[in-house]
């Protein structure tokens, strides 16, 4: 092996997804990172020595989570709008401008920490990939230091000027998609992989969302869309037709939109937080994998709808509410997730897949749902490099050197030895 390599062993589940298209684990194992990549994987009495080992005491190592759909630029909160909503109030996509407002009034400094906050966060919880879209700007030159902002922190970053019509346009939303389509596309398109429409009754239509999406792809970005979120519309057979990686809520499909996404390589990505957090009734994923239509599932992290960026209190959500097993929820966390990206290096822990890694503070993926509410994450690696240890960490898994002379035990945050 090449330079520096990290053996993890007796590993008492490792979720590997290794065949990409449905879950996969084996038992008694052990994974070697070399490089950033995973090496190898296999039974733990098998595994190959390397330069440092890691005993991960029988827990459980699974993919890092993917969470394809998030809304992370933004200043101010709407805690208000969600005690309404609670107390019986609906809740509708006006709410956004509320953000809108605050995020135009904050500067590059508050966002970008509010961003990092938000990040931090994540991954203490195992996202290891995020989408991170703009949004909440809604000018030129807001629209443009938000990708830019988000640029920082992923590759993944998705240019949004078609969240919803601000007020200035209230009376002119033609203008405004001519602006999304022109100046504002071209200050963002160059910090973007993806263009991104909310097609829905109060947001853009149909004509417009194409529109929207031809002007992005025209600028070299790749589509995806927020689809039949508040009701039966056109967004899923937009997404579907634009050739999206992703239609995203689809809590509201006809036969028909599940069988354009089941003929289609546009993945349905579920926000199960935002039903849970708008008392919404949750998307019938049962339905979408009888049809054999792929899912994933995202947090939707934003301030309005859904202010969560917990991957597992979504799994657990997907598992109770929408009937999933625990199985498809966590595939449909990592794996799927990034099939919603259009990335085949994550998601996944096969050979060559990159070392995003999470160690679970238990011996199975089934605990994310069994045990909600509990943070549960031990240690995460994104690209083979220790980036997050949690308090569970100290009780059972520990660094050695492995392959002649000893390594630093860095089993707790403050160094003390487990
Ligand atoms: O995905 N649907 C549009 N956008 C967000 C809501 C954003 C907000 O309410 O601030 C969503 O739910
Ligand atoms: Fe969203």
């Amino acid at each position: 092996m090449g330079t520096q390599s990290t053996l993890i062993t007796n590993i008492g589940e490792l979720v590997t997804n290794a065949g990409g298209s449905q879950f996969e684990a084996l038992g008694d194992a052990a994974v070697v990172i070399e490089d950033g990549r995973v090496a190898w994987t296999g039974r733990a009495r098998g595994a190959p020595a390397a330069d440092e080992a890691v005993d991960a005491a029988g827990r459980a190592v699974l993919p890092g989570f993917v969470d394809s759909h998030a809304h992370l630029v933004f200043a101010g909160e709407r805690g208000v709008e969600f005690a309404a909503r609670m107390a019986g109030l609906p809740y509708h996509a006006g709410g956004i401008r509320a953000t809108v407002a605050a995020t135009r009034a904050a500067s590059d400094a508050e966002l970008g920490q509010n961003l990092r906050a938000l990040a931090a966060e994540m991954l203490a919880q195992g996202t290891t990939t995020f989408e991170c879209k703009s949004g909440y700007g809604l000018t030129v030159a807001d629209e443009a230091r938000s990708v830019a902002l988000a640029a920082k922190i992923t590759p993944e970053v998705t240019y949004l000027g078609a969240h919803v019509v601000p007020a200035e346009f209230e009376t002119d939303p033609a203008g405004y998609v001519s602006l999304v389509c022109g100046p504002m596309l071209d200050a963002c398109a160059p910090h973007a992989r993806w263009v991104d429409v909310f097609c829905e009754r109060g947001a853009f239509d149909a004509d417009q969302a194409r529109a929207i999406l031809a002007a992005g792809r025209a600028a070299g970005l790749l589509p995806r869309v927020h689809a039949n979120q508040l009701g039966h519309g056109p967004g899923v057979q937009v997404a579907v037709d634009a050739g999206a990686a992703s239609a995203d809520h689809c809590t509201y499909l006809s036969d028909a939109d599940v069988d354009a996404l089941a003929a289609s390589q546009t993945t349905a990505t579920l926000l199960p937080g935002v039903e849970f957090s708008t008392r919404q009734p949750y998307p019938e994923a049962r339905r979408l994998i009888a049809a054999g239509v792929p899912v994933a599932i995202a947090t939707d992290c934003n301030p309005g709808s859904c202010f969560s960026s917990s991957m597992p209190f979504c799994i657990a959500l997907a598992v109770r509410e929408m009937r999933m097993t625990t199985q498809e929820a966590v595939w449909a966390a990592t794996a799927g997730g990034a099939r919603a990206l259009r990335r085949t290096d994550v998601g996944h822990l096969g050979v060559g897949a990159r070392a995003d890694l999470v160690l679970l503070g238990a011996p199975s993926h089934a605990y994310l749902a069994y045990r909600p509410g509990v943070p549960l994450i031990a240690a995460v690696w994104q690209g083979g490099i220790l980036t997050w240890q949690g308090g569970g960490w100290r009780d059972g898994a520990r660094r050695s050197g492995a392959r002649g002379g000893s390594a630093p035990d860095c089993s707790a945050p403050d160094g003390s030895a487990s």
